[in-house]
């Protein structure tokens, strides 16, 4: 017979920079719940992967430089990139898709095709507010005091050409699917998006855009690039093959069983993807979760604001497993939490060390000292004290399991954790010490003790392993638990255990930690990471040499707009402009700054220029006058940034 099967996703990663705590969070609760499911015995596929086109990651690219491609790569194939952050903290996925992969690429576009050609997505004109610098369209309600979000500068009234989505012929089914299903949860979501997105009535959604090309090209009508969400959505089918040769798992793995996803990007997976579904006439994925955020400060953690947390310092300084236990035990996975440095040390120190670490080493130490490290077979239970202890033990898995299937992490991870502290009761209750004075006469009873307190580990061991899987394989090798005893069924089971038991005494796995010195060892190390992120700035010396005031003043600096720009036939350096001084005659000025500048992305900018140095010959071209751009080097290459002025600043204005 077929393995029932499981099909689950984290959200594909935007490689703009560097991943970090919050990234991690998501990756690390999606691994535990796939982990999860092979063990309870079924076939799980599990993806994750990196949205890499937009915008956002071209402006990145040009800043560092770069082409966008040559810029993802290093994020997500380089060092402490995203694949060996997920290496590093052991995220079993099966598959990662990149965006730029070219069988998702060429996918994407028979999909917008097909809606296209279904008359779900038709050409109209976005109006809307163009911030010119920023290169951004706004809607009015997304301007901040009528201004660009995100420069604080005017805005116009602009209109571009694009393709759109008929969300709006959607709308019923969605509101159906999010208010009598239980579709998306936790619950508290689904009243958010039917109240601010569906009730105000639901827009058709713009799917195209003109004014950058980091994308993937709408092939029917090229110079429209496909909208990144529609481009991101589709990810999660085409990495099982559809519309593609690369993969053959749709029939298989689709529908998704379950999407993990932040809470600010539940609105793309329950009401636009769902709708791109029905377009398409795919089924829709079983669940959306939307999980909380972690917060630092009470805030958004971001690049921009300084505070990211770094998942590499955390994870070398209190082993991986630390750092994923804490993640999924302290904050309750639907919610926002507040990370801190204190909570994280905290929860190391109480429940892994006191709890399981003193368990796990007392029970160990106990059995090699007083039995040799092998149980006798010969045990006495004690109907009264132990009856409790096992059924805890035989019932615990139910108990969890019941958590594990509503993603109630911080829920599964208490349940183990109560029997854990129940054990250690346990241990002051029979007071083994005191049963060792007379091994005659009590030895039996200790040994059923110590087979009780191996059990808990056990169980606790399997039902640990998503969580922390290369420690939790550790304490059943230290208990000695053999193969059919680490198993999912067996963990329902108290007596898996062979009584004849031998355990095998090992490292201390979780040590507790100095909370002071740690404390202080991550502020350094925090320290540290701000000043390697400055850009190794050098800047020319200024010259000592004085230029007396009046010959300065000869200088004339205009206002000049680029007419015409092109690349100078044989040179790798030169660029060749033809500029509107405001004289009425076109001047042509060279400038040496073809590595830094597309010719295309010039013409139409305004810039600044000396134009009264004599006439100089480069490359048999006559250059009047020189361009003014700022030069410094960072991080040992040199950037050059031209001088741009405002647009509405007439040629020939005169710069004073
Ligand atoms: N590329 C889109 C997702 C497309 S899925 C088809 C995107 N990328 S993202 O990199 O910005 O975010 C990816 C995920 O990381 C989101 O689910 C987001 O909620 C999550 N997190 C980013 N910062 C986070 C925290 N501080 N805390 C928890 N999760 C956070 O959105």
């Amino acid at each position: 017979m077929d393995k029932k099967r499981f099909y689950i996703t984290t959200p594909i990663y935007y490689p703009s920079d560097k991943l970090h705590i919050g990234h991690t969070y998501c990756t690390v609760a999606t691994d535990a719940m796939a982990r999860y499911k092979r063990l309870t015995g079924y076939e799980v596929l599990f993806l994750t992967g990196t949205d890499e086109h937009g915008q956002k990651i071209e402006d990145k690219a040009k800043e560092a430089g770069v082409t966008p491609k040559e810029f993802v790569d290093g994020i997500v194939e380089g060092p402490k990139g995203v694949k060996d952050l997920w290496k590093l903290m052991n995220i079993s996925n099966d598959r990662f898709i990149r965006t730029t992969d070219d069988y998702h690429v060429s996918a994407i576009q028979k999909i917008f095709k097909k809606m296209y050609e279904k008359g779900d997505i038709y050409k109209g004109k976005y109006v809307g507010k163009y911030c010119k610098p920023c290169e951004s369209f706004w809607t009015e309600s997304q301007l901040v005091d009528g201004k660009c979000p995100d420069c604080g500068r005017d805005v116009q009234d602009a209109e571009e050409e694009a393709y759109f989505f008929k969300l709006s012929k959607y709308a019923d089914r969605i509101q159906h699917l999010l208010e009598d299903t239980d579709f998306l949860e936790p619950r508290s979501r689904v009243n958010e998006m039917v109240n601010n997105f569906i009730k105000p009535g639901l827009e058709d959604l713009c799917v195209s855009r003109t004014s950058f090309t980091w994308g993937v090209p709408v092939d029917f009508d090229p110079g429209h690039v496909v909208y990144v969400w529609v481009d991101a959505l589709f990810n999660y089918t085409t990495a099982l093959g559809l519309f593609n040769d690369k993969y053959h798992d749709y029939e298989k793995f689709w529908p998704a069983d379950v999407h993990f996803v932040g809470k600010e990007i539940v609105r793309f997976h329950s009401i636009i993807w769902p709708a791109m579904l029905m377009s398409m006439e795919m089924p829709l994925p079983k669940k959306v979760f939307g999980h909380g955020w972690l917060l630092l400060d009470g805030g958004k953690m971001s690049k921009s604001k300084g505070n990211v947390v770094d998942p590499y310092i955390l994870a070398e300084m209190f082993g991986v497993d630390a750092l994923r236990f804490f993640l999924l035990r302290t904050f309750p996975f639907g919610s926002d939490g507040n990370f801190s440095n204190e909570a994280l040390i905290q929860t190391i120190n109480v429940d892994l060390a006191n709890d399981l670490g003193n368990l796990l080493s007392r029970t160990v130490s106990m059995v090699g000292k007083y039995f040799g490290g092998t149980l006798p077979e010969d045990q006495s239970e004690n109907g009264e004290m132990d009856r409790e202890m096992v059924e805890l033990i035989s019932s615990l898995r139910a108990r969890y399991e019941e958590q594990m299937e509503h993603y109630a992490f911080q829920n599964a991870l208490a349940e183990i954790f109560k029997v854990i502290g129940r054990a250690n009761k346990y241990i002051d209750e029979n007071a083994p010490w005191v049963l060792a004075k007379d091994m005659e006469a009590n030895g039996p009873r200790l040994a059923r003790v110590m087979y009780n307190l191996l059990e808990v580990l056990r169980v606790s061991g399997i039902l640990l392993t998503p969580f922390i899987p290369g420690s939790a394989g550790k304490v059943l090798d230290q208990i000695g638990a053999c193969q059919e005893c680490r198993t999912w069924d067996s963990a329902a089971v108290y007596g898996s255990l062979r009584r004849d038991v031998t355990v095998q005494r090992g490292e201390n796995l979780f040590p507790r930690v100095d909370t002071e010195k740690a404390l202080a060892q991550l502020e350094a190390a925090a320290e540290a990471a701000r000043k390697s992120a400055l850009p190794d700035l050098e800047i020319e010396p200024q010259l000592e040499a004085k230029v007396d005031f009046d010959t300065f003043c000869k200088s004339d600096f205009r206002a000049v707009k680029v007419k015409a720009c092109e690349n100078v036939k044989k040179s790798e350096k030169l660029l060749k402009f033809t500029l509107d001084d405001g004289t009425g005659t076109d001047r042509q000025i060279l400038s040496g700054i073809a590595k830094w500048y597309k010719p295309e992305d010039l013409v139409g900018k305004t810039l600044m220029a000396i134009v009264n140095l004599p006439p100089r010959k480069m490359m048999g071209l006559e250059s009047n006058g020189m361009l003014i751009s700022a030069v410094h080097t960072e991080k040992g290459a040199e950037v050059l940034n031209l001088l741009m002025l405002d647009d509405k600043i007439p040629a020939g204005a005169k710069m004073c």
